[in-house]
């Protein structure tokens, strides 16, 4: 959801805010614009469509300009960009971002929403002064000019500072005032802000994604902080009860991404180029973290000791999507190799539900953003009942990373697609690299740690066999795109498979999919069985096989016709009406690659359906407001 840049420095803004912006858009967005300061004016452009459209207009408006004066004119060095995703007031180009004062002296972007934003409007409005937008963000351009005109000698970040005590919420923002044309001042609650840091140059972000082109050098800036940013120094304060507080020197982050990890190469799409990442990806979480000697994974950012890992209880994974059903991978994976009981819930029911917070849980908070408000709110909701939780996130510096303070990383690498892949791989690997850890401290037999050491090592091959099946599975979904409706079946460790699949088809081909427990079908589900419901059922290498081939048979006897999705090499091909095949892991780590062709099933149907893959309608790739 929404997105910030920022740029104060030596070069055109223009192209720089635009770039950056554009590296957003994957967020999911309704509308974008910018301002830059041009002699000493503010030049706003917005657009109610998309950032090609804002590039289409600024082309437009300099073309004219340089039309009508025939000189060209000085290029700005400092300016603001947004997308918005609209929350107060619908997404048209008034409310777009960036907004101002009445005089159009401060511009400002803003993610997050000020809950107190009726009653500092009615305030406003009440002082004679006109609201152009329904927008939260517009009051704060006016509340800073008014600090100023109430004290004249105050710097900008007084007047942003002095504005933000009256605002509650959440925020990460950028205010440019063209009265002082060197500087933005940014700040940051509970909302992503990050510094680049250049060669007399200097950019601002919520997303490493729109820097990396220019700087891998950043600052994540905390929560309560607020920063003065010109072209050749920064510095930082945290704002307190009393005043403001130099945050002191900040080692800046490498940031461990390329511009390349961005960038399409030989791909159509970033879902198809993260599917096929994933082998490396595997490989990535693994490194370091396997302990052959002892047959144990190692996991550093955890910060728990042996006698502290023993003393956990119960494991609970919370997150949102893919996260969730990632999160249920996790807890059969815990439950069977640390025998301790483990669950997985939608962070968005944990928070809302006042939870019983028990402090000899480990709660998981899993994120491939990090920003997820759900997710967030959940770990603040067990901080504060005094919960033992980590993060699992991907993103360094993310608001929940930094929330729960220890954590595991995926170490996916960036992931642009709006539907998980790499991510969710990642959740699972990462999880049993978890569960391993709990179990070796318990009874897990040293044997078994090494089946699971070893069969970890395998998994990047085996994602690879199947991926080479790629063109044969577009073959099947080809044959299945015109459903209305589908069902995915799954039982015990098929069964979070079976929902992340239905998920992934749904969300990118808008084709119904629904997941079911195979025991469930005759409760119920069996009644919608006909020939133009597709079944595709899971069918993992374990004790269950018999019970799964019965379920198919049942499906059968009603005229569905069926995809099996098998490990169980045994299985005849006259199963069911198409068998896709994958290699056999061991029994635990069998759903990482069971789920692996029904992303390729989910995407090739929504190509065959010409759905625009990477940002399927009304969906955001984090969803960071209610
Ligand atoms: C959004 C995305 C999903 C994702 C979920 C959780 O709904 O569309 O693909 O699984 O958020 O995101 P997170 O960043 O917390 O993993």
């Amino acid at each position: 959801m929404c997105g910030i840049v920022g740029y104060v420095g030596k070069r055109d803004a223009m192209p720089v805010l635009i770039e950056g912006l554009h590296r957003l858009e994957y967020r999911g967005y309704d509308s974008a614009g910018l301002a830059v300061i041009s002699r000493g004016r503010l030049q706003i452009t917005k657009t109610a469509g998309r950032v090609q459209d804002l590039r289409d207009k600024l082309a437009a408006k300099a073309g004219a300009s340089s039309a009508k004066t025939g000189a060209s004119v000085a290029k700005p060095t400092i300016g603001i960009g947004h997308t918005r995703w609209a929350t107060h007031g619908e997404p048209n180009e008034i409310n777009a971002h960036p907004h101002t004062d009445t005089a159009n002296r401060i511009a400002v972007v803003h993610n997050g929403i000020i809950e107190n934003a009726e009653f500092l409007r009615d305030q406003l409005q009440a002082s004679g002064v006109h609201l152009a937008s329904d927008t939260d963000t517009e009051a704060l351009a006016h509340m800073i000019a008014a600090e100023f005109a109430a004290d004249e000698s105050a710097t900008l970040e007084d007047a942003v500072i002095r504005t933000l005590r009256k605002v509650e919420g959440a925020y990460g923002l950028v205010v440019v005032d063209t009265k002082n044309p060197d500087q933005l001042v940014v700040a940051r609650n509970g909302s992503p802000i990050v510094l680049g840091l250049g060669n007399s140059e200097m950019f601002v972000a919520s997303d490493v994604s729109a820097l990396v082109r220019y700087t891998k050098q950043v600052i994540y800036l905390e929560d309560g902080e607020v920063a003065t940013i010109k072209a050749t120094d920064y510095h930082t304060a945290t704002v307190t009860a009393g005043g403001t507080e130099s945050s002191g020197i900040k080692v800046p982050t490498t940031v461990d991404a390329d511009a390349d990890d961005y960038e399409l190469g030989q791909f159509s799409d970033y879902m198809r180029k993260e599917i096929h990442e994933q082998p490396d990806a595997i490989r990535r979480a693994l490194r370091g973290r396997l302990e052959e000697r002892f047959a144990t994974a190692r996991l550093g950012g955890i910060n728990l000791d042996a006698r502290e890992l023993r003393n956990i209880r119960c494991v609970k994974f919370l997150g949102c999507g893919s996260a969730y059903y990632a999160g249920q991978m996790g807890a059969a994976l815990v439950e069977e190799l640390a025998r301790i009981p483990a669950d997985a819930e939608p962070a968005s029911e944990f928070r809302y539900r006042s939870p019983v917070v028990d402090p000899d849980t480990l709660y998981v908070a899993v994120s491939q953003s990090g920003e997820t408000i759900d997710t967030l709110m959940g770990v603040q909701e067990l901080k504060r009942k005094g919960g033992q939780v980590i993060g699992a996130v991907n993103v360094v510096g993310s608001a929940i990373g930094r929330e729960c303070g220890h954590g595991i990383f995926l170490h996916a690498g960036p992931e642009v697609a709006v539907a998980s892949t790499k991510a969710l791989t990642n959740m699972a690997v990462n999880f049993a690299l978890l569960a391993l850890l709990l179990g070796r401290v318990r009874d897990l037999s040293s044997a078994n740690g090494e089946r699971i050491v070893n069969g970890l090592r395998n998994l990047p091959a085996q994602v690879s066999a199947i991926l080479a099946e790629d063109e044969g599975i577009s073959t099947i979904a080809n044959r299945y795109a015109d459903a209305d409706h589908m069902f995915f079946i799954g039982r015990v460790r098929g069964w979070p498979v079976a929902r992340e699949g239905a998920q992934k088809l749904k969300e990118i081909s808008y084709v119904h999919a629904e997941a079911y427990q195979a025991g469930e079908l005759k409760h119920g589900p069996l009644a919608l069985i006909s020939p133009e419901m597709p079944s595709l059922v899971i069918i993992p290498s374990d004790e269950l096989v018999a019970k799964n081939m019965s379920t198919v048979e049942q499906i059968k006897a009603r005229g569905g016709p069926v995809i099996v999705v098998t490990s169980f090499a045994e299985l005849p091909d006259t199963i069911a009406d198409v068998v896709i095949r994958v290699p056999r892991a061991e029994p635990e780590l069998e759903p990482i690659l069971l789920n692996i062709p029904l992303q390729l099933f989910a995407y090739h149907a929504a190509a065959k359906l010409g759905r625009d893959i990477d940002k399927p309608r009304n969906l955001a790739k984090s969803v960071t407001v209610e």
